[in-house]
């Protein structure tokens, strides 16, 4: 399949969401990115229900909510009610991992799981079978603009070779320090769903530089 790009709605403007979310609908992206920290899983806060209420009035892509908030399983019913298509919740947030998914999987929603750097892909072999995506994070999760830690294409790699197996249709997406740069080397790694925040809306033209992450092709190696 054609890689996915997922913009990341935590660098736009928010002053502007609804152009930003136009900018979005009109371009090459394939969904929004939308990340929800509490400022207990992570050392940040973004947002809540009523940006993603205003995200799911105008937004005309699947909403790709990334969840780095700790005891998900308390919310993912509001979630799925607030228009999400796809959960993502943290293996490090969730005790009882297997009963999180099939909460995410019986609200209609397809289940995902993050991996923050520090953690290995090994620890998904007994769940791969039933998650829709993995996410590696590339950076500690928390703040946009950061620099992508280059093991994660290893992860990658790694992961793409378990699911070979047990989860061939398995998405492998990669969230933090994303850009034309590496576009690439993740492809080729094995991801298929690429977010960029930084990357997109500091760009002169964000919906060129969609363009640009879309058009990347992993079978031709950069010079
Ligand atoms: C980081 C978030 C990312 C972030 C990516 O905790 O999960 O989605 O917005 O932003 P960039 O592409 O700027 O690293
Ligand atoms: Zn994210």
């Amino acid at each position: 399949m054609k890689h996915l790009i997922a913009p990341s709605v935590l660098s736009a403007d928010f002053a502007n969401l609804q152009r930003d979310i136009e900018m979005i609908n009109s371009s090459e992206a394939d969904w929004f990115h939308v990340d929800v920290m509490d400022g207990v899983f992570v050392p940040n806060i973004s947002f809540g229900f009523p940006v993603l209420a205003a995200l799911n009035k105008y937004a005309k892509k699947p909403l790709d909510v990334h969840l780095m908030i700790v005891n998900p399983d308390q919310y993912i019913e509001r979630f799925a009610a607030a228009g999400a298509e796809l959960i993502t919740v943290h293996y490090e947030a969730c005790t009882h991992l297997h009963r999180t998914i099939q909460a995410i999987q019986a609200t209609g929603c397809k289940a995902s799981v993050a991996l923050n750097p520090h953690t290995p892909v090994a620890v998904l072999k007994d769940i791969l079978a039933d998650l829709d995506m993995v996410l590696i994070m590339s950076v500690n999760p928390g703040f946009g603009g950061q620099q992508f830690i280059p093991n994660s294409l290893r992860k990658i790699a790694e992961l793409r070779a378990m699911a070979a197996e047990v989860n061939p249709a398995l998405l492998i997406e990669v969230d933090g320090g994303i850009g034309v740069h590496n576009t690439g080397a993740l492809l080729r790694a094995g991801a298929n769903v690429l977010v960029a925040g930084n990357a997109i809306f500091a760009a002169p033209s964000p919906a060129e530089m969609i363009a640009e992450l879309k058009e990347v092709d992993g079978r031709i190696l950069e010079s």
